[in-house]
Protein backbone atom coordinates (compact mmCIF):
# COMPACT_ATOMS: atom_id res chain seq x y z
CA UNK A 1 0.00 0.00 0.00
CA UNK A 2 1.01 3.41 -1.22
CA UNK A 3 0.32 6.49 1.06
CA UNK A 4 0.23 10.13 0.69
CA UNK A 5 0.10 12.81 3.56
CA UNK A 6 0.04 16.07 3.85
CA UNK A 7 3.22 17.20 6.19
CA UNK A 8 4.26 20.03 7.49
CA UNK A 9 7.24 18.70 9.74
CA UNK A 10 5.22 19.68 13.10
CA UNK A 11 4.91 17.16 15.83
CA UNK A 12 1.23 15.40 14.62
CA UNK A 13 2.48 14.88 10.98
CA UNK A 14 5.75 13.81 11.60
CA UNK A 15 4.15 11.17 13.88
CA UNK A 16 1.54 10.38 11.40
CA UNK A 17 4.49 9.43 8.84
CA UNK A 18 5.26 6.40 11.25
CA UNK A 19 2.72 5.60 12.68
CA UNK A 20 0.97 5.09 9.35
CA UNK A 21 4.19 3.18 7.74
CA UNK A 22 3.29 0.79 10.85
CA UNK A 23 -0.12 0.50 10.91
CA UNK A 24 -0.25 -0.35 7.25
CA UNK A 25 2.56 -1.77 6.66
CA UNK A 26 2.46 0.49 3.75
CA UNK A 27 4.67 3.05 2.18
CA UNK A 28 4.71 6.87 2.72
CA UNK A 29 5.41 9.22 -0.04
CA UNK A 30 4.86 13.37 2.21
CA UNK A 31 3.50 16.05 0.56
CA UNK A 32 3.46 19.64 1.44
CA UNK A 33 1.57 22.70 -0.63
CA UNK A 34 3.78 25.93 -0.20
CA UNK A 35 0.34 27.90 -1.02
CA UNK A 36 2.89 30.89 1.04
CA UNK A 37 3.92 29.76 4.52
CA UNK A 38 6.96 31.05 4.55
CA UNK A 39 9.72 29.53 7.19
CA UNK A 40 7.80 26.59 8.17
CA UNK A 41 8.68 24.77 4.51
CA UNK A 42 13.13 24.78 5.52
CA UNK A 43 14.19 21.68 5.75
CA UNK A 44 10.68 19.57 5.13
CA UNK A 45 12.55 16.98 2.33
CA UNK A 46 15.20 15.79 5.06
CA UNK A 47 12.97 15.66 8.17
CA UNK A 48 10.45 13.49 6.20
CA UNK A 49 12.30 11.15 4.71
CA UNK A 50 14.67 10.65 8.42
CA UNK A 51 10.72 9.95 9.90
CA UNK A 52 10.34 7.33 7.02
CA UNK A 53 9.08 8.74 4.21
CA UNK A 54 10.17 6.74 1.14
CA UNK A 55 9.84 10.17 -0.66
CA UNK A 56 8.60 14.19 -0.21
CA UNK A 57 7.77 16.83 -2.46
CA UNK A 58 6.88 20.40 -1.49
CA UNK A 59 5.02 21.77 -4.23
CA UNK A 60 5.51 25.82 -5.38
CA UNK A 61 1.53 26.85 -5.70
CA UNK A 62 1.86 30.32 -4.92
CA UNK A 63 0.75 31.91 -7.49
CA UNK A 64 -2.03 29.39 -8.42
CA UNK A 65 -3.35 30.19 -5.20
CA UNK A 66 -3.69 34.18 -5.71
CA UNK A 67 -4.61 33.53 -9.61
CA UNK A 68 -7.25 30.82 -9.22
CA UNK A 69 -8.78 30.94 -5.84
CA UNK A 70 -7.51 34.11 -3.50
CA UNK A 71 -8.70 36.57 -6.39
CA UNK A 72 -11.43 34.86 -8.12
CA UNK A 73 -13.12 34.70 -4.53
CA UNK A 74 -11.85 38.55 -3.96
CA UNK A 75 -13.76 39.58 -7.46
CA UNK A 76 -17.21 38.77 -5.15
CA UNK A 77 -16.25 40.77 -2.07
CA UNK A 78 -15.81 37.18 0.34
CA UNK A 79 -16.22 37.80 3.72
CA UNK A 80 -18.00 34.86 5.97
CA UNK A 81 -20.47 35.85 8.75
CA UNK A 82 -19.19 39.72 7.97
CA UNK A 83 -15.91 39.37 9.05
CA UNK A 84 -13.45 36.57 7.99
CA UNK A 85 -11.61 36.97 5.17
CA UNK A 86 -11.67 33.10 4.19
CA UNK A 87 -7.65 32.58 4.47
CA UNK A 88 -7.78 28.95 5.60
CA UNK A 89 -10.69 27.69 3.80
CA UNK A 90 -9.28 29.33 0.25
CA UNK A 91 -6.41 27.15 0.50
CA UNK A 92 -7.97 23.89 1.11
CA UNK A 93 -9.62 23.02 -2.16
CA UNK A 94 -6.49 23.80 -3.96
CA UNK A 95 -3.64 21.79 -1.26
CA UNK A 96 -6.78 18.38 -1.34
CA UNK A 97 -6.13 19.08 -5.53
CA UNK A 98 -2.57 19.07 -5.46
CA UNK A 99 -2.68 16.42 -3.14
CA UNK A 100 -5.04 14.32 -5.62
CA UNK A 101 -2.49 14.93 -8.47
CA UNK A 102 0.72 13.67 -6.41
CA UNK A 103 -1.22 10.68 -5.63
CA UNK A 104 -2.27 10.18 -9.27
CA UNK A 105 1.44 10.54 -10.19
CA UNK A 106 3.28 8.47 -7.88
CA UNK A 107 0.32 5.51 -7.86
CA UNK A 108 -0.94 5.83 -4.14
CA UNK A 109 -3.61 3.72 -3.35
CA UNK A 110 -4.92 6.39 -0.41
CA UNK A 111 -4.40 9.64 0.67
CA UNK A 112 -4.09 10.95 4.39
CA UNK A 113 -4.11 14.18 6.15
CA UNK A 114 -3.55 15.04 10.11
CA UNK A 115 -6.61 17.54 10.48
CA UNK A 116 -8.51 17.30 14.03
CA UNK A 117 -11.86 15.36 14.41
CA UNK A 118 -14.03 18.75 14.89
CA UNK A 119 -12.55 21.15 12.76
CA UNK A 120 -13.68 22.66 9.19
CA UNK A 121 -10.54 21.36 7.31
CA UNK A 122 -11.14 17.99 7.64
CA UNK A 123 -14.65 18.55 5.86
CA UNK A 124 -12.61 20.98 2.59
CA UNK A 125 -9.84 18.56 2.62
CA UNK A 126 -12.30 15.25 1.94
CA UNK A 127 -14.95 16.95 0.38
CA UNK A 128 -11.73 17.97 -2.39
CA UNK A 129 -10.85 14.32 -2.49
CA UNK A 130 -14.40 13.49 -2.85
CA UNK A 131 -14.91 15.90 -5.90
CA UNK A 132 -11.77 14.96 -7.64
CA UNK A 133 -10.56 11.51 -6.86
CA UNK A 134 -14.15 9.49 -5.85
CA UNK A 135 -12.19 6.20 -6.13
CA UNK A 136 -9.04 7.14 -3.30
CA UNK A 137 -8.91 6.22 0.32
CA UNK A 138 -9.04 8.72 2.10
CA UNK A 139 -7.51 7.93 6.02
CA UNK A 140 -8.46 10.75 8.60
CA UNK A 141 -6.19 9.45 11.27
CA UNK A 142 -7.88 11.65 14.17
CA UNK A 143 -11.05 9.97 13.31
CA UNK A 144 -9.68 6.70 14.09
CA UNK A 145 -10.07 5.31 17.65
CA UNK A 146 -6.84 3.31 17.52
CA UNK A 147 -4.70 6.38 16.78
CA UNK A 148 -6.97 8.57 19.00
CA UNK A 149 -6.57 5.89 22.33
CA UNK A 150 -2.40 5.98 21.77
CA UNK A 151 -2.26 9.73 21.39
CA UNK A 152 -4.58 10.50 23.92
CA UNK A 153 -2.52 14.05 24.14
CA UNK A 154 1.17 16.06 23.02
CA UNK A 155 3.26 14.15 25.73
CA UNK A 156 2.56 10.69 24.00
CA UNK A 157 3.47 11.88 20.77
CA UNK A 158 6.78 13.37 21.76
CA UNK A 159 7.30 9.96 24.17
CA UNK A 160 6.45 7.84 20.50
CA UNK A 161 9.00 10.38 18.51
CA UNK A 162 11.88 9.47 21.50
CA UNK A 163 10.96 6.07 21.72
CA UNK A 164 11.48 5.91 17.46
CA UNK A 165 13.87 8.47 17.08
CA UNK A 166 12.33 11.03 15.02
CA UNK A 167 13.36 14.25 15.53
CA UNK A 168 11.10 16.76 16.85
CA UNK A 169 12.09 20.42 17.38
CA UNK A 170 12.82 20.91 20.82
CA UNK A 171 11.28 24.04 20.41
CA UNK A 172 8.43 25.00 23.06
CA UNK A 173 5.03 24.57 20.76
CA UNK A 174 2.83 27.47 20.88
CA UNK A 175 0.08 28.59 23.15
CA UNK A 176 -2.38 28.32 19.80
CA UNK A 177 -2.78 27.15 16.75
CA UNK A 178 -1.23 28.65 13.52
CA UNK A 179 -2.05 28.39 9.74
CA UNK A 180 -0.46 30.79 7.16
CA UNK A 181 -0.46 31.26 3.23
CA UNK A 182 -0.21 34.42 1.28
CA UNK A 183 -3.46 35.64 2.35
CA UNK A 184 -3.11 34.86 6.02
CA UNK A 185 -2.19 33.83 9.25
CA UNK A 186 -4.98 32.60 11.30
CA UNK A 187 -4.48 31.68 15.42
CA UNK A 188 -7.04 29.87 17.35
CA UNK A 189 -7.70 27.05 20.29
CA UNK A 190 -5.55 26.45 23.25
CA UNK A 191 -5.06 30.16 25.21
CA UNK A 192 -7.32 31.94 22.47
CA UNK A 193 -10.22 29.27 23.52
CA UNK A 194 -11.28 31.37 26.04
CA UNK A 195 -13.36 33.99 23.77
CA UNK A 196 -12.44 36.91 26.60
CA UNK A 197 -8.80 36.17 26.40
CA UNK A 198 -6.90 39.20 25.25
CA UNK A 199 -3.82 39.10 22.67
CA UNK A 200 -3.32 41.74 22.44
CA UNK A 201 -1.92 42.99 25.67
CA UNK A 202 1.63 44.24 25.85
CA UNK A 203 2.76 40.23 27.20
CA UNK A 204 0.37 38.45 24.41
CA UNK A 205 0.90 40.46 21.34
CA UNK A 206 3.84 39.32 20.09
CA UNK A 207 1.30 36.70 18.83
CA UNK A 208 0.89 38.21 15.88
CA UNK A 209 3.26 38.16 12.82
CA UNK A 210 1.74 40.36 9.92
CA UNK A 211 0.98 43.21 11.16
CA UNK A 212 2.27 45.44 13.79
CA UNK A 213 -0.36 46.65 16.63
CA UNK A 214 -2.45 49.75 15.31
CA UNK A 215 -1.16 51.60 18.40
CA UNK A 216 2.78 51.18 17.11
CA UNK A 217 1.95 52.04 13.70
CA UNK A 218 3.92 54.94 11.80
CA UNK A 219 2.38 58.47 12.79
CA UNK A 220 2.69 59.43 8.87
CA UNK A 221 -0.20 58.12 6.93
CA UNK A 222 0.74 55.99 3.32
CA UNK A 223 -0.92 56.67 0.64
CA UNK A 224 -1.44 53.55 -2.14
CA UNK A 225 -2.42 53.72 -5.71
CA UNK A 226 -4.51 50.07 -6.96
CA UNK A 227 -5.41 49.81 -10.36
CA UNK A 228 -8.05 46.98 -11.06
CA UNK A 229 -8.61 45.80 -14.04
CA UNK A 230 -12.39 43.69 -14.72
CA UNK A 231 -12.21 43.11 -11.06
CA UNK A 232 -8.47 41.88 -10.30
CA UNK A 233 -5.77 44.53 -8.96
CA UNK A 234 -3.23 44.70 -11.55
CA UNK A 235 -0.92 47.21 -10.58
CA UNK A 236 0.39 48.96 -7.21
CA UNK A 237 1.45 52.46 -7.63
CA UNK A 238 1.56 52.35 -11.15
CA UNK A 239 3.70 48.77 -11.23
CA UNK A 240 2.42 45.98 -12.81
CA UNK A 241 2.00 42.87 -10.00
CA UNK A 242 0.84 39.60 -10.48
CA UNK A 243 -1.88 38.05 -8.41
CA UNK A 244 1.12 36.45 -6.11
CA UNK A 245 2.77 39.56 -5.73
CA UNK A 246 0.09 42.12 -5.13
CA UNK A 247 -1.16 40.18 -2.02
CA UNK A 248 2.68 39.49 -1.36
CA UNK A 249 3.73 42.93 -1.42
CA UNK A 250 0.16 44.54 -0.20
CA UNK A 251 1.13 42.47 2.95
CA UNK A 252 4.00 43.80 3.99
CA UNK A 253 2.40 47.97 2.93
CA UNK A 254 -0.47 46.77 4.94
CA UNK A 255 1.04 44.77 8.14
CA UNK A 256 3.61 48.50 8.50
CA UNK A 257 0.53 50.10 8.93
CA UNK A 258 -1.63 47.58 11.80
CA UNK A 259 -4.15 46.89 9.09
CA UNK A 260 -5.99 43.28 8.49
CA UNK A 261 -6.51 42.22 12.37
CA UNK A 262 -10.10 40.57 12.92
CA UNK A 263 -10.51 38.15 16.36
CA UNK A 264 -14.05 36.67 15.97
CA UNK A 265 -16.24 33.76 17.45
CA UNK A 266 -17.59 31.87 14.52
CA UNK A 267 -19.49 29.18 13.25
CA UNK A 268 -17.77 26.28 11.86
CA UNK A 269 -19.46 23.80 9.65
CA UNK A 270 -19.94 20.92 11.90
CA UNK A 271 -21.66 22.69 14.17
CA UNK A 272 -19.56 24.14 17.47
CA UNK A 273 -18.34 28.04 17.92
CA UNK A 274 -14.80 28.46 17.58
CA UNK A 275 -13.02 31.67 18.20
CA UNK A 276 -10.28 32.75 16.07
CA UNK A 277 -7.72 35.78 15.10
CA UNK A 278 -7.02 36.35 11.77
CA UNK A 279 -4.25 38.73 10.32
CA UNK A 280 -5.52 39.67 6.61
CA UNK A 281 -3.61 42.83 5.80
CA UNK A 282 -3.00 42.48 1.93
CA UNK A 283 -6.74 41.02 1.70
CA UNK A 284 -8.02 43.99 3.40
CA UNK A 285 -6.13 46.09 1.28
CA UNK A 286 -7.58 44.63 -1.87
CA UNK A 287 -11.01 44.27 -0.91
CA UNK A 288 -11.78 47.79 -0.06
CA UNK A 289 -10.03 49.08 -3.36
CA UNK A 290 -11.88 46.29 -5.50
CA UNK A 291 -15.46 47.52 -3.62
CA UNK A 292 -14.15 51.35 -4.43
CA UNK A 293 -14.14 50.45 -8.09
CA UNK A 294 -16.98 48.81 -8.43
CA UNK A 295 -18.79 51.74 -6.87
CA UNK A 296 -18.06 53.49 -9.79
CA UNK A 297 -18.77 50.98 -12.24
CA UNK A 298 -21.25 48.33 -11.60
CA UNK A 299 -25.09 48.96 -12.56
CA UNK A 300 -26.95 49.46 -8.92
CA UNK A 301 -29.22 46.19 -9.32
CA UNK A 302 -26.33 43.60 -10.51
CA UNK A 303 -24.63 45.22 -7.53
CA UNK A 304 -27.30 44.62 -4.97
CA UNK A 305 -28.05 40.79 -6.60
CA UNK A 306 -24.37 40.43 -6.79
CA UNK A 307 -24.54 41.43 -2.62
CA UNK A 308 -27.31 39.22 -1.96
CA UNK A 309 -25.28 36.30 -2.84
CA UNK A 310 -22.17 37.14 -1.20
CA UNK A 311 -23.19 34.71 2.19
CA UNK A 312 -23.97 31.84 0.18
CA UNK A 313 -20.66 32.49 -1.95
CA UNK A 314 -18.50 32.57 1.43
CA UNK A 315 -20.40 29.76 3.18
CA UNK A 316 -19.20 27.62 0.29
CA UNK A 317 -15.87 28.82 0.37
CA UNK A 318 -15.66 28.48 4.41
CA UNK A 319 -17.66 24.90 4.10
CA UNK A 320 -15.08 23.28 1.53
CA UNK A 321 -18.18 23.44 -1.45
CA UNK A 322 -15.11 25.38 -4.24
CA UNK A 323 -15.03 22.13 -6.42
CA UNK A 324 -18.95 21.75 -6.46
CA UNK A 325 -21.45 23.48 -9.44
CA UNK A 326 -23.09 25.80 -7.24
CA UNK A 327 -19.89 27.28 -6.87
CA UNK A 328 -18.94 26.87 -10.33
CA UNK A 329 -22.31 28.76 -11.30
CA UNK A 330 -21.89 31.59 -8.59
CA UNK A 331 -18.52 32.29 -9.69
CA UNK A 332 -19.54 32.66 -13.69
CA UNK A 333 -21.38 35.12 -12.54
CA UNK A 334 -19.39 37.01 -10.59
CA UNK A 335 -16.77 36.86 -13.27
CA UNK A 336 -18.95 38.18 -15.71
CA UNK A 337 -20.37 41.01 -12.87
CA UNK A 338 -16.69 42.28 -13.33
CA UNK A 339 -16.57 43.35 -17.33
CA UNK A 340 -16.35 46.75 -16.41
CA UNK A 341 -14.96 46.92 -12.86
CA UNK A 342 -12.17 48.41 -14.41
CA UNK A 343 -10.34 51.86 -12.58
CA UNK A 344 -8.15 53.19 -9.76
CA UNK A 345 -8.42 53.49 -6.39
CA UNK A 346 -6.58 55.84 -4.02
CA UNK A 347 -5.74 54.36 -0.20
CA UNK A 348 -4.78 56.18 3.07
CA UNK A 349 -3.32 53.92 5.36
CA UNK A 350 -3.18 54.70 8.63
CA UNK A 351 -3.04 53.39 12.27
CA UNK A 352 -4.87 50.20 11.29
CA UNK A 353 -7.42 51.72 9.05
CA UNK A 354 -7.51 51.56 5.52
CA UNK A 355 -10.19 54.79 4.08
CA UNK A 356 -10.95 55.62 0.39
CA UNK A 357 -9.83 59.20 -0.37
CA UNK A 358 -10.57 58.97 -4.55
CA UNK A 359 -11.73 56.11 -7.39
CA UNK A 360 -11.62 56.90 -11.20
CA UNK A 361 -12.14 54.89 -14.30
CA UNK A 362 -12.78 55.35 -18.08
CA UNK A 363 -16.03 53.05 -17.47
CA UNK A 364 -17.46 55.03 -14.46
CA UNK A 365 -21.36 55.12 -14.08
CA UNK A 366 -21.05 58.25 -11.73
CA UNK A 367 -22.45 61.13 -13.73
CA UNK A 368 -21.19 64.71 -11.94
CA UNK A 369 -23.93 66.21 -14.18
CA UNK A 370 -26.64 64.04 -13.14
CA UNK A 371 -25.67 63.81 -9.50
CA UNK A 372 -24.96 67.39 -8.66
CA UNK A 373 -26.83 69.89 -6.35
CA UNK A 374 -26.29 72.61 -8.87
CA UNK A 375 -28.04 73.61 -12.21
CA UNK A 376 -30.23 71.26 -14.87
CA UNK A 377 -28.86 67.51 -16.54
CA UNK A 378 -30.90 66.76 -19.64
CA UNK A 379 -31.22 63.18 -18.38
CA UNK A 380 -32.82 63.89 -15.47
CA UNK A 381 -35.78 66.47 -15.10
CA UNK A 382 -36.71 66.99 -11.62
CA UNK A 383 -40.33 67.04 -12.53
CA UNK A 384 -39.87 62.91 -13.25
CA UNK A 385 -39.27 62.39 -9.61
CA UNK A 386 -42.96 63.86 -9.12
CA UNK A 387 -44.99 60.72 -10.68
CA UNK A 388 -42.18 58.22 -9.10
CA UNK A 389 -42.93 59.12 -5.70
CA UNK A 390 -46.28 59.12 -5.67
CA UNK A 391 -46.65 55.52 -7.62
CA UNK A 392 -43.86 54.21 -4.85
CA UNK A 393 -46.22 55.62 -1.91
CA UNK A 394 -48.93 54.04 -3.60
CA UNK A 395 -49.61 51.44 -1.27
CA UNK A 396 -48.25 53.15 1.51
CA UNK A 397 -51.54 55.70 1.52
CA UNK A 398 -53.59 52.67 0.92
CA UNK A 399 -52.38 50.94 3.55
CA UNK A 400 -52.54 54.30 5.88
CA UNK A 401 -56.14 54.22 4.45
CA UNK A 402 -57.47 50.78 5.25
CA UNK A 403 -54.92 49.37 7.96
CA UNK A 404 -53.50 52.82 9.91
CA UNK A 405 -53.76 50.96 13.23
CA UNK A 406 -50.82 47.61 12.21
CA UNK A 407 -48.68 50.69 11.56
CA UNK A 408 -45.81 50.00 14.05
CA UNK A 409 -44.67 53.95 15.30
N1 LIG B 1 -11.25 28.78 11.60
C1 LIG B 1 -10.57 29.04 10.38
C2 LIG B 1 -11.21 28.28 9.26
O1 LIG B 1 -11.93 27.36 9.52
C3 LIG B 1 -9.11 28.74 10.51
C4 LIG B 1 -8.75 27.29 10.58
C5 LIG B 1 -7.30 27.11 10.90
N2 LIG B 1 -6.85 25.78 10.62
C6 LIG B 1 -5.79 25.23 11.20
N3 LIG B 1 -5.49 24.01 10.84
N4 LIG B 1 -5.08 25.85 12.13
O2 LIG B 1 -11.02 28.60 8.11
C1 LIG C 1 -8.45 21.42 12.78
O1 LIG C 1 -9.37 21.07 13.53
O2 LIG C 1 -7.74 20.60 12.19
C2 LIG C 1 -8.15 22.89 12.62
C3 LIG C 1 -9.33 23.76 12.79
C4 LIG C 1 -10.37 23.59 11.73
O3 LIG C 1 -10.21 22.80 10.83
O4 LIG C 1 -11.44 24.25 11.82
Amino acid sequence: MKIVLAYSGGLDTSVLVRWLKDHYNAEIVTFAADVGQEEELDGLEEKAKATGASAHYTLDLKDEFAKDYIYPMLRANTIYEGQYYLGTSIARPLIAKAHIELARKVGADAVAHGATGKGNDQVRFELGYAALAPDLQIISPWRMEVFRKAFPGRTEMIQYCADNNIDVEASASKPYSMDRNSLHISYEAGILEDPYFDPTTPENKSMYKLTVDPEDAPDEAQYIELDFEKGDCTAIDGEKVTPAEAVYKLNKIAGKHGIGRVDIVENRFVGMKSRGVYETPGGTILMMGHKQVESLTMDRDLEHLRDGLIPKYAELVYNGFWFAPEREALQAFIDNSQKSVTGTVRLKLYKGNVTTVGRKSPYSLYDEDVASMEGVASSYNPDDATGFIRLQGLRLRARAATQFEFIEQ
